[in-house]
């Protein structure tokens, strides 16, 4: 059921603020007097002591999957101490990559179906790995052959496009971070600001979502193009690999996420005054070096979009001859939650203006259950 919307992509990137919400109830602890606030993962909680001790965390996935471990790949870090690596299922299974019994291999699947994934679990079973799913639909094939797992609970989605499902597999992973670090007092005023942030994070999707007309029409201004860049650098490093994905995927454009720190090892013969880039440059510790990045694409006139915390225009665009997308600031680590709604939108309205199959991309399947 579409409800008032034209499309189920659509209606699934306007849900987000629900599907957050029900992603994150029962599972935060506000804490009290005596009480610090917390999170209760009930499919994780008998098995912590093991990940946390485990020798490295290695997160499997494919697509929008593997981008939303990337996003939360740096709290886990931090908040864990464990070294966190990151595989792509069926490269895993090509190079038969090394997994070891010390290993706790986390399995990150919205359908839970996904052929490549799936048997990347089978050979991580094999080796002795604690394996952990994270997936988005009860009963599937990973939530049952996984040690144990968190379901992320956004509800059905049903657009080939993964969305809703990619902002709560984040919120999931980063609750997994402040669950796996739990017992670390060093680190408990950070885990508190990140639990408040999680608690008005529904609030900052529901604001961000109101840049929908202005992406329709920063939409207009690109639907003839042959390609898009994004640049994403630190914790936005996946929104640049997830927003060209969305946009190659149901708009037919070609489209490349870009490391920023990469950028002079090839990317930047490309930059011209007639092709378009999206740089993420949002307020965390890398902003610095991305507005050095926004200089030195500015210099060789590039065409830019940057996308900046409310009210830092004039910091990534002195000049005023870049366009603006501001978006509410939110803690580092959530950042991505935020940061790729707008990303979505232009994605969608692209798709809609260049005439294309919104919710059913040409060659393309929901679930991917053959290799
Ligand atoms: C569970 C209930 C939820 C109830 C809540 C009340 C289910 C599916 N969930 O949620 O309805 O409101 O208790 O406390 O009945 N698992 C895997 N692999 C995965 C995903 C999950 O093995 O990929 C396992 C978990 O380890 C856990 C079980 O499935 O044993 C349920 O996981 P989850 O739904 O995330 O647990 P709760 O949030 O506690
Ligand atoms: O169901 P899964 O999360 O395992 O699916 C993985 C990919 O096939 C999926 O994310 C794909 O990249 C999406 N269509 C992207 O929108």
């Amino acid at each position: 059921n579409k409800g008032n919307y034209e499309h189920y992509m659509q209606k699934e990137i306007h849900e987000q603020p629900e599907s957050l919400t029900t992603t994150m109830r029962g599972r935060l602890i506000r804490g009290g007097s005596c009480k610090a606030k917390s999170v209760l993962l009930g499919g994780l909680k008998d098995h912590l002591k093991t990940i946390r001790r485990s020798r490295r965390i290695v997160f499997i996935g494919c697509g929008t999957s593997y981008n939303a471990a990337l996003a939360a790949r740096p709290i886990l870090e931090e908040l864990s101490g464990v070294p966190v690596t990151m595989e792509i299922a069926s490269d895993l299974l090509d190079r038969q990559g090394p997994i070891y019994r010390e290993d706790t291999a986390v399995f990150v699947s919205q359908s839970g179906e996904t052929a490549d994934t799936l048997h990347a679990l089978e050979y991580a079973l094999e080796n002795g790995a604690l394996c952990v799913g994270i997936t988005n639909t009860v009963g599937s094939a990973i939530a049952r052959n996984t040690h144990c797992g968190v379901h992320i609970n956004a509800g059905c989605e049903i657009g080939v496009a993964s969305t809703k499902a990619y902002t709560s597999q984040i919120v999931v992973m980063a609750m997994v971070a402040l669950a796996i670090g739990d017992d670390t007092i060093s680190s408990q005023a950070r885990r508190e600001s990140i639990i408040d942030g999680l608690f008005d994070l529904p609030n900052k999707v529901r604001e961000v979502l109101k840049l929908d007309q202005e992406m329709k029409d920063l939409a207009k201004l690109l639907i003839a193009e042959q390609s898009l860049l994004m640049f994403g650098r630190g914790y936005n490093y996946a929104t640049a690999l997830e927003g060209a994905l969305k946009v190659k995927e149901v708009a037919l454009m070609h489209s490349e996420g870009i490391l920023a720190g990469e950028m002079k090892h090839g990317p930047l013969a490309l930059v011209d005054e007639n092709l378009p880039i999206v740089v993420i440059a949002t307020q965390d510790a890398c902003f610095s070096k991305q507005q050095s990045v926004i200089q030195q694409l500015h210099a060789r006139k590039g065409r830019l979009i940057v996308m900046c915390s409310k009210g830092k225009a004039s910091s990534v665009c002195p000049s005023g001859s870049c366009r603006v997308i501001e978006v509410p600031q939110v803690e580092d680590c959530l950042q991505p939650v935020v940061n790729i709604v707008p990303l979505q939108l232009l994605a969608y309205h692209l798709t809609v203006l260049r005439g294309y199959n919104v919710d059913q991309p040409r060659n393309l399947a929901k679930s991917v259950t053959t290799e």
